[in-house]
């Protein structure tokens, strides 16, 4: 007998265009497609060619329509702005804001197609002007808060915006961190000029808008004519999202407007297990990945109520920040990073603060954005008493490539891994010469083409790139860049990246881009930057430096000068702040650094001596190095 997730997997994989056909029928078109699945353009696969929708009606006006004006669509919860904010959006009211947001977009002269930028901190007017752009046909590329002014100048001048939204400031939990002075500076590093931005005053921040070129939000919102939705073929981009590469040059994610739809609106129950109506927390940012398929599109899309939360898990005020929410909003089911829950482990760890909240409406807590180490899965399990669900996705695919799927068949959890391919994954782990490996080896996990709907079709303005990152190396799959097994009962194990990125707090970083920075310090010979463990964020970046001969400076200058320079040209969300001078690399023969090698001391873990290395004693160095950073590893 076969279950129902079986069942659905293999319909997905057998007969892609009957399964996405029949799922897309969730979603509203104003032309229905002609296509489900385009593959005329191979590598390049389109969905539902020649459908056109407007991502906005599906996730707002459709709803009202159909009777859910009065119910709470999005309800923000702040913590940390004075003595606390709560405010209900119903659906009426947040089509009634965004509506007019999109007058405001347009009156500024965005029209379908132009990009807008987004850089807010988690107030609501961050989603309402995402999805007054998706009502536009305009494409949002939201840029996350804790990023410097170079990284977003970068945004700028990929993206070309004609608006960029944003605020006077964000707040970490108890300091204000004013964005105009790093907009200002962000559009003087750019080569493109943005013909408008839109400001929200925020009353913790005044800021001084620039004439001629700033609009204040609330007095922009007061004469604004509402905007109707404007159409889009389902192949039309909905927005761009930056994401980490090898390089400092980050990848423009590509979303499409119909099959994200499609997709997104299907996993809410399919994954989540959420009908329309529930209360869905997606404890994020709306920068990141998971804050807009999870905070905004997904909930919405299917009628859900979404909370959106200016907090932490800790520090606002405290570690039963988390149980708060999920009691006063009665949340059934809760989506963050195992991070955050590391973080409340750390400062509550019998979980006192739970026993002041009634959590008698939660269900299911999904954690993603890294793996859920088994000591966090066991400690949620033990105290909260639902399902701990990890789930394993990436920016690029929008949505879970593997998880235990909560609306299909429930599976027994297995410490350690995100359980199995989601129906629409062919997922298979390859070895270097793209066969397949035998069950339980570790090898490139990839996914067979097509991707399903809601995944990247390209980079933005980068075809050539898109394929050469994911596409060339295993033909006819999708590369993950990450490494790990099957088992025996088809559950996959996610090990390590195979590239560069590391992941810190659940944050996507490239240590190619520190590495650049640190380059670029004048007394710096070379450098190599690694993601070392580390018990609250996972992982943590450490820089190793070498310095150009005839370098006299103090060392610790030094490390304080490169530690200022990443969080300038980066920002604080790097958390780059260990770093040592040490006087050579460890390389090979022919001249490679040995990351692998230097991880392992760091991490603490045996490893071989390499046989092609240079000089043995320069490891010796590397460890001393560790100590002297704080990092002591006894070699074992
Ligand atoms: N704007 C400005 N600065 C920001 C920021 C933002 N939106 N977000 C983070 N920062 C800053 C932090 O204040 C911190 O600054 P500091 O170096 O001056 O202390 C720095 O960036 C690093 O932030 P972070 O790595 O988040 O560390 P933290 O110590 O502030 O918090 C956690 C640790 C675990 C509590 C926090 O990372 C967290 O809640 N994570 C949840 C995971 C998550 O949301 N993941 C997203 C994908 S699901
Ligand atoms: P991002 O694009 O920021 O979502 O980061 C994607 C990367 O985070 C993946 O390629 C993985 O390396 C890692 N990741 C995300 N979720 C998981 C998970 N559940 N288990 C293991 N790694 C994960």
């Amino acid at each position: 007998m076969t279950d129902l997730y079986s069942e659905t997997h293999s319909r997905s994989l057998n007969d892609p265009e009957g399964f996405w056909g029949e799922v897309a029928e969730g979603i509203s078109w104003s032309k229905k497609w002609d296509k489900v699945l385009d593959s005329s353009g191979a590598p390049f696969y389109r969905w539902f060619t020649g459908g056109e929708l407007n991502t906005c009606y599906n996730a707002l006006d459709r709803h009202v329509e159909g009777g859910r004006g009065d119910q709470a669509a999005l309800i923000y919860d702040s913590p940390v702005t004075g003595g606390g904010t709560v405010k209900t959006y119903s659906y009426s009211q947040l089509l009634d804001e965004v509506a007019t947001f999109a007058g405001v977009l347009a009156a500024a002269g965005v029209a379908k197609g132009d990009r807008v930028i987004i850089y807010m901190p988690m107030v609501p007017e961050a989603a309402i002007a995402m999805l007054a752009c998706a009502r536009l046909g305009a494409i949002h590329s939201v840029v996350f808060g804790g990023f410097a002014a170079n990284e977003l100048a970068v945004r700028i001048d990929d993206a070309k915006p004609t608006a960029i939204v944003s605020a006077t400031c964000g707040i970490e939990i108890n300091r204000v961190i004013e964005y105009l002075p790093l907009l200002n500076e962000a559009i003087d590093l750019a080569s493109h000029k943005p013909d408008a931005c839109i400001i929200l005053k925020r009353p913790e921040a005044d800021g001084s808008l620039q004439e001629g070129r700033d609009i204040d939000w609330a007095e922009a919102m007061k004469t604004a004519t509402p905007h109707d939705c404007v159409p889009v073929a389902a192949t039309d981009p909905l927005y761009i999202l930056y994401t980490s590469g090898t390089t400092g040059e980050p990848k423009g994610v590509v979303r499409d407007n119909g099959g994200h739809a499609v997709a997104l609106n299907w996993t809410m129950k399919a994954v989540y297990g959420m009908e329309p109506g529930d209360v869905f927390w997606s404890a994020s940012d709306v920068g990141w990945v998971v804050g807009h398929s999870y905070i905004v599109y997904a909930p919405l899309l299917n009628g859900c109520t979404t909370i959106l939360y200016e907090g932490k898990p800790v520090g606002t005020p405290d570690p039963g920040a988390f149980w708060r929410v999920i009691s006063e909003h009665k949340v059934r089911a809760m989506f963050t990073a195992p991070t955050a829950f590391r973080a409340i482990k750390r400062d509550d760890p019998n979980a006192e603060l739970l026993k002041k909240y009634d959590l008698s409406a939660f269900e299911t807590l999904f954690l993603a954005g890294e793996r859920t180490d088994p000591d966090t899965l066991h400690w949620a399990e033990d105290h909260l008493g639902v399902p701990v669900i990890d789930h394993w996705w990436q920016t690029e695919t929008g949505w879970a490539i593997a998880s235990n799927c909560m609306g299909l068949t429930q599976f027994p959890v297995k410490p350690g891994s995100p359980t199995k391919a989601v129906p629409g994954w062919d997922v298979q782990v390859l070895d270097d010469d793209c066969n397949p490996v035998a069950t339980g080896d570790i090898g490139a996990i990839c996914c067979k083409l097509p991707l399903p709907p809601g995944t990247l079709p390209t980079l933005w303005n980068a075809d050539e790139r898109y394929k050469q990152a994911y596409l060339e190396e295993y033909p006819g799959f999708y590369k993950t860049a990450d490494a790990g097994y099957i088992d025996e009962e088809g559950y996959l194990y996610i090990m390590a990246r195979t590239d560069d990125i590391i992941n810190v707090a659940g944050h996507r970083l490239s240590t190619g881009g520190m590495e650049e920075v640190l380059a670029s310090h004048p007394d710096v010979a070379e450098c190599a930057v690694l993601g070392v463990a580390d018990d609250l964020k996972g992982q943590l970046p450490v820089g190793f430096l070498v310095l150009k001969s005839g370098v006299e400076r103090n060392d610790a200058d030094i490390v304080k000068e490169v530690v200022a320079m990443v969080r300038e040209k980066i920002g604080p969300v790097a958390a780059f702040k260990l770093a040592a001078v040490i006087q050579r690399l460890p390389k090979t023969r022919s001249g490679k650094i040995l990351r692998g090698t230097i991880q392992k001391i760091a991490d603490n873990e045996d490893y071989k001596m390499p046989a092609t290395i240079d000089d043995p004693a320069i490891l010796d160095e590397i460890e001393t190095a560790l100590e002297r950073i704080g990092l002591a590893r006894a070699r074992k």
